[in-house]
């Protein structure tokens, strides 16, 4: 056997730990005969990949209790040291590998920093969208779950003001980050009286405010079904107030379903993963800001593509090698949690770990 010849097999069932505590993630091993399969890559449902999402990093100024809750992220929370995280060389590098495989869209997530972000929870945009725009951003996604004040600052348990992520969101539009949208979570009990208030305040302009309902991601923030608000009474409730029509999708495989007021005065979506699942045409893929490559926002175990990118074992790996493990990983994708856990509940043992939304970024 030649020393070129890797003949170790490509193994996903079985995952090893890697060398810190987080989340578990199998050294991809690359055959020997593998080749870089451009192009048409599909997993194991047809499904393409056309959608990266690269966390740049697993920290927050924000602890909203449906993502970081602070009894669990508090100051004796590790989160990952500078050496862990992805270069910005590491970053672009397997970004462009990725698009030699069909991706078509990136975008920039993480616990909601601002200097890199185009998902944000808005709190420095104010000070920040100028500089974002000269820097090459096109548009921005702001998380903003109330208008009320009081609630608003309960949900990010921070005491942030909602103010400043209005003024941020208007900075935005100033400097043409556009189209915005915005992501409201709603939690049934919690904000939900806000539904029509956010409607209203963002009715007659061209920001998108997309209704989320509350998922099970990760396993700290105490998820309940009941908490959950579907969101056809999200739609019954603005109906009550607004003549709606559903339009068609964007894109095949987009997250949001979309409506827009009868009267001309914009659009608003809803996102539905816990009642009508979208696993179907799911096209995407998540790396992790340490390297990890998830399949699934509800996986419990990644691809340490880290490894690969930095060399592993006393061997470093070419574009080519890594294009090959990434065609392998998508090829053997079977990942659909969401309509599994709408079908049989829950579909996940109680207290396996999950990745958590601060750590893969949404
Ligand atoms: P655009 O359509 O490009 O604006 O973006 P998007 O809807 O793909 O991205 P965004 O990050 O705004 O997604 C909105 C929210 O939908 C996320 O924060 C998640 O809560 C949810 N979401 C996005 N992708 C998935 C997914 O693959 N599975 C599930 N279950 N939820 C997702
Ligand atoms: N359920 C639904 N959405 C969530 N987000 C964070 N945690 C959850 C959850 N448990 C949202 C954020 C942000 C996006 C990245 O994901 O509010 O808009
Ligand atoms: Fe809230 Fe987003 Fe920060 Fe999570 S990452 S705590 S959802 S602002
Ligand atoms: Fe995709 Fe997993 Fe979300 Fe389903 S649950 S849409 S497979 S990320």
């Amino acid at each position: 056997m030649g020393p070129s010849q890797r003949t170790i097999p490509f193994v996903t069932d079985k995952v090893i730990p890697v060398a810190d505590h987080r989340y578990r993630a199998a050294v991809p091993s690359i055959p020997a005969s593998a080749h870089a399969a451009n192009g048409l890559l599909t997993d194991t449902l047809g499904r393409p990949l056309r959608d990266l999402r690269i966390s740049v990093t697993d920290r927050c100024n924000f602890r909203c209790s449906y993502c970081m809750p602070k009894e669990v992220f508090d100051k004796h929370y590790e989160f990952l040291p500078h050496s862990s995280l992805l270069s910005f060389e590491e970053i672009t590098r397997a970004a462009r590998i990725f698009v030699s495989h069909g991706v078509r869209k990136i975008r920039l997530t993480g616990g909601e920093p601002l200097d890199l972000t185009l998902t944000t929870n808005g709190s420095l945009l104010e000070r920040k969208a100028q500089a974002l725009k000269d820097a090459g951003l096109q548009r921005v996604t702001v998380s903003l779950d109330a208008l009320d004040d009081t609630i608003f600052r309960r949900m990010n348990d921070m005491d942030f003001p909602v103010a400043e992520v209005l003024d941020g969101i208007a900075a935005a539009e100033r400097v043409g980050l556009r189209p915005i949208k915005v992501n409201m979570v709603v939690k049934r009990g919690t904000n939900d009286q806000e539904i029509v208030p956010m409607a209203q305040h963002f009715r007659g302009t061209p920001i998108v405010l997309r209704f989320i309902e509350y998922m099970d991601v990760g396993a700290t923030n105490g998820w309940r079904m009941d908490e959950v608000l579907p969101s056809a009474q999200v739609i019954e409730r603005l109906r009550e107030q607004f003549a709606l029509r559903s339009i068609d999708p964007n894109y095949p495989g987009e997250t949001a379903e979309r409506w827009r007021y009868a009267d001309g005065m914009g659009e608003i979506g809803v996102i539905s993963s816990v009642t009508q699942a979208f696993c179907h045409d799911c096209n995407r893929a998540r790396l992790s800001t340490e390297g990890k490559l998830f399949l699934c926002l509800f996986a419990s175990a990644g691809h340490d593509l880290r490894a690969l990118l930095r060399g592993h074992g006393g061997r470093t790996y070419s574009d080519e090698e890594i294009a090959a493990a990434i065609g392998l990983i998508w090829q053997r994708r079977d990942d659909r949690y969401s309509e599994q856990r709408s079908a049989q509940q829950p579909a996940r043992e109680p207290g396996e770990r999950r990745v958590e939304m601060h750590y893969i970024g949404g």
